[in-house]
């Protein structure tokens, strides 16, 4: 039994095989490959695409999904080992796995970080310890990566791009009012580093590195393929002959838990929004972005409104990818 916990778990090869399943998923959406099977969504934060592209996918497979939210209809839930639980959890996730096993085919999780310190959010509590106590496959909706959007986002370049291999792929810091997840920033290094494009970090200070478990992940990932890893602090180098520009804000990890800090940095960088002449500096690149996006925050409506912008495409594949991964997972 395989997990969907991290794409590092994957080889590029299987990626591809769910990637092309995905295609062929979109141009024949109902098949009973879910047929008499269930999927249980947890959802610990919110969602709009996740729930809705799952949920609608396990039925275009002839399958059910069911929506848990811990805390809000379902029992809250305590995720350490051995110790007393004198505090709001009512349900260990021991049970919780154990259970949902009982009913479901898949477990499907959503557990964002919390935010105060990072040496402990990188654990990725949550997830690991579903899939320690599932004896069902395990999904990851987001946690400290997002490999579903990995995998919609890699549909999307394929259908736009053609071949990715020695294209440029730029992951653009961008600025927001909050310090948000670094899960889709970590995500976009791994999957374009894995399918052979030269990445390019911009972001403004090395505070805003992302975790060395990524960044040498995807430093291995180019080598081994003859591409490169390169981290610049430079709008104007970054965006110079780029294929793609995908945009995301992130909080800078040495600086969780004390967010009033980092905002003092973070404010002067809202130029890093991508606008009309940072595109202009590239070579006619598509721009993307996972979603939800602040329209003239992170991006200005002029460029998510061009031609060049896939983003609602890549929102719509997470619908075909996740579809190829849960056919992949029940086998
Ligand atoms: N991109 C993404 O995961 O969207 P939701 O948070 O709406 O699910």
């Amino acid at each position: 039994m395989k997990h969907f916990i991290t794409t590092l778990d994957w080889s590029r090869q299987e990626l591809q095989a769910m990637l092309d399943h995905a295609k062929e998923l979109k141009a024949d959406p109902f098949q009973p490959l879910l047929k008499g099977k269930s999927v249980a969504l947890v959802f610990f934060n919110p969602s709009l695409r996740t729930r809705s592209s799952f949920d609608i996918g396990a039925h275009q497979l002839g399958g059910h999904a069911i929506v848990l939210q811990p805390g809000r209809g379902a029992w809250p839930m305590e995720f350490e080992i051995g110790s007393p639980m004198d505090g709001d959890a009512e349900e260990h996730v021991i049970e919780a796995a154990r259970v949902l096993s009982r009913y479901c085919d898949i477990i499907a999780v959503r557990a964002f970080p919390k935010f105060e310190n990072w040496q402990e959010d990188r654990r990725d509590k949550v997830i690991r310890a579903f899939a320690d106590y599932a004896t069902v496959p395990v999904i990851n909706m987001e946690t400290i990566t997002h490999p579903c959007q990995e995998m919609a986002h890699m549909m999307t370049l394929q259908e736009h791009l053609g071949e990715t291999d020695g294209k440029k792929f730029v992951l653009t810091w961008t600025y927001h009012p909050k310090p948000l997840n670094t899960a889709v920033a970590n995500s976009g290094l791994i999957i374009a580093a894995k399918f052979g494009l030269d990445v390019t970090l911009l972001c403004p200070t090395e505070e805003y590195l992302l975790d060395e478990r990524y960044m040498s992940a995807a430093r291995e990932l180019t080598e081994a393929q003859g591409r490169s890893l390169t981290v610049t602090h430079d709008i104007a180098e970054a965006y110079d002959g780029a294929h793609v520009v995908y945009a995301k804000s992130w909080g800078a990890l040495p600086y969780f838990g004390r967010w009033d800090q980092e905002k003092e940095i973070r404010d002067q960088y809202k130029h890093f929004m991508v606008d009309s002449e940072k595109m202009a500096m590239t070579d006619d690149a598509l721009f993307s972005h996972c979603l939800p996006v602040r329209r003239n925050v992170k991006v200005t409506d002029q460029v998510l409104d061009s031609k060049a912008s896939v983003a609602i495409d890549e929102a719509e594949n997470r619908l075909h990818v996740q579809k190829a991964i849960m056919a992949k997972l029940v086998g």
